[in-house]
């Protein structure tokens, strides 16, 4: 990883304002915001690590740990919780292991829950990585996940 690291800190100045665009570069690159790589950007960029790690952990885009291959949207919005929605992201914890927030620790799935999709006339809606899946039930989730949806 360092040498990836170092490979990228130096298309850098070292200035303050790069540190937004290094991080985004930094998690493309690794699928999460390392640890080594956070304190590496702090040493480049002349801040404490606690600043870099509080601006990580402020926006919501950075991760701080690996992600999965797939991610897993479960959304929260208001027509899909009416449409029972509660019970698919059970079936997806369930089936998973895993609660929002976490990966499976084969880093195959990530589970997050999300607010409404705009898709509210198919809910309760799942999204796994860029395919929508509306009227969701439960047993659908384990077809999805057996990749049989
Ligand atoms: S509330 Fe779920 S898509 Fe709108």
């Amino acid at each position: 990883m360092n040498q990836q690291l170092e490979e990228t800190l130096a298309r850098y100045k070292g200035e303050r304002g790069d540190l937004i665009p290094l991080l985004q570069e930094v998690q493309t690159k690794f699928g999460y915001l390392p640890e080594e790589a956070m304190q590496g950007i702090a040493k480049f960029l002349r801040l404490s690590e606690s600043t870099v790690y509080g601006v990580c952990t402020f926006y919501a885009q950075f991760k701080l740990t690996p992600v999965g291959k797939h991610t897993i949207k479960i959304c929260r919005g208001t027509a899909c919780h009416v449409r029972g929605i509660s019970r698919i992201l059970n079936e997806a914890e369930k089936q998973l292991g895993i609660k929002p927030g976490e990966t499976t620790s084969d880093l195959e799935y990530s589970l997050e829950t999300i607010a409404c999709f705009g898709s509210c006339a198919l809910a309760p809606v799942m999204v796994v990585d860029e395919t929508v899946y509306g009227k969701m039930t439960p047993d659908k989730v384990t077809k999805i996940l057996k990749g049989e949806g």
